[in-house]
């Protein structure tokens, strides 16, 4: 009688940890980019005026065009670098909402 060992005479190759990701927070965070487009990213839907979304192939972090020159909108397509978009933005309270 042959013995048969109860494992596999390879073991399987251990684990390989995938490089980290950065989570993306639970809920959409807005950046407004120094000279640049509003960068998206969390848990966030982009929907046309009908309410359709758009398809964002996955992506979990977007930017949006600011500047306007965009020829991909609402999307930033980094034309933004090439006219001399500038805008140093600073956060700032607005003034209550009017009722
Ligand atoms: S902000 Fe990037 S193209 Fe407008």
């Amino acid at each position: 009688m042959t013995d048969t060992p109860d494992t596999p005479a390879t073991a399987p190759a251990p684990e390989t940890p995938s490089a980290p990701e950065t989570p993306a927070p639970a809920e959409a965070r807005i950046t407004v980019s120094k000279n640049g487009p509003y960068r998206i990213e969390g848990n966030f839907t982009i929907v046309d005026p009908e309410g359709n979304a758009y398809g964002l192939g996955g992506r979990t972090v977007i930017s949006l065009c600011r500047c306007g020159l965009s020829a991909n909108k609402p999307f930033c397509d980094g034309t933004h670098r090439h006219h001399g978009f500038m805008d140093d933005p600073a956060a700032r309270d607005l003034p209550p909402k009017a009722s």
